[in-house]
């Protein structure tokens, strides 16, 4: 039986044999990957499917910013091996991580995908929320899911990968929010002489 836990350092080289497989060199030309390529996934909500050893599944998040105020998801990719597709595995990632995103405060998740399979997760069409990608993409696939009801509304236009800067230009960082800030800014530094020989 597999399990579904967060998605660890190791688990990377075989995700990506199992993109390869699902989805061909063809993904990368996708939009949505072109949204993704600068972004780093969102960690708490990177999932696998393992069984031991064996991988049979992944799911990923990526931060996105709609019309460049209101903050949402990107999910994708998600595959299963093919040898276990059919068995629940793909429902579970998706319920798992949905659950965590809703818990975590998020309130939208938009991704491009087959809309047969993702409206039994509530899943909707994005263009008729008024919402746009940035590259080509097929009307019927690029879809939302409000976590929180109403989250979309008075919230439409162009979706872009990245984060919500944390203030508008014109205001001022709280405390917190600058000790946020510079407390990440040691993460950009190179480590120091002594620290390298450590
Ligand atoms: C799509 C995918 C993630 C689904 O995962 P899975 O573990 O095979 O699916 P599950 O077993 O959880 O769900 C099975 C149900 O989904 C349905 N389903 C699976 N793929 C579907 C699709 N593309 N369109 C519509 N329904 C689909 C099955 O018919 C089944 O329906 P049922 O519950 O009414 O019998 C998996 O098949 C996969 O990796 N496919 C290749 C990569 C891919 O297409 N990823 C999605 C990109 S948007």
């Amino acid at each position: 039986m597999y399990q579904i836990i967060h998605e660890r350092p190791e688990d990377a080289a075989k995700i990506e044999p199992l993109l390869e497989l699902c989805f061909g060199s063809a993904r990368f030309e996708k939009t949505t990957y072109k949204i993704r390529e600068k972004l780093t996934p969102i960690s708490q909500l990177s999932l696998v499917a393992i069984e031991g050893d064996i991988l049979h599944g992944t799911i990923r998040y990526w931060p996105l910013v709609i019309d460049q105020a209101f903050s949402a998801l990107l999910l994708g990719p998600i595959a299963v091996s093919p040898d276990k597709q059919g068995e629940g595995i793909g429902i579970a990632l998706i319920e798992e991580s949905l659950k965590l995103a809703k818990e975590m405060g998020h309130k939208t998740v938009i991704l491009v995908g087959d809309p047969d399979y993702y409206k039994r997760f509530g899943f909707t069409s994005a263009f008729d929320k008024g919402l746009d990608l940035p590259g080509p993409v097929d009307a019927h696939r690029f879809l939302v899911h409000e976590l929180i009801e109403k989250s979309l509304s008075g919230v439409s236009g162009m979706v872009s990968g990245g984060e919500l800067s944390l203030t508008q230009p014109g205001e001022y960082a709280s405390a917190g929010e600058t000790a946020a800030l510079v407390g990440s800014l040691s993460s950009l530094f190179p480590p120091s002489e002594t620290e390298k020989t450590q």
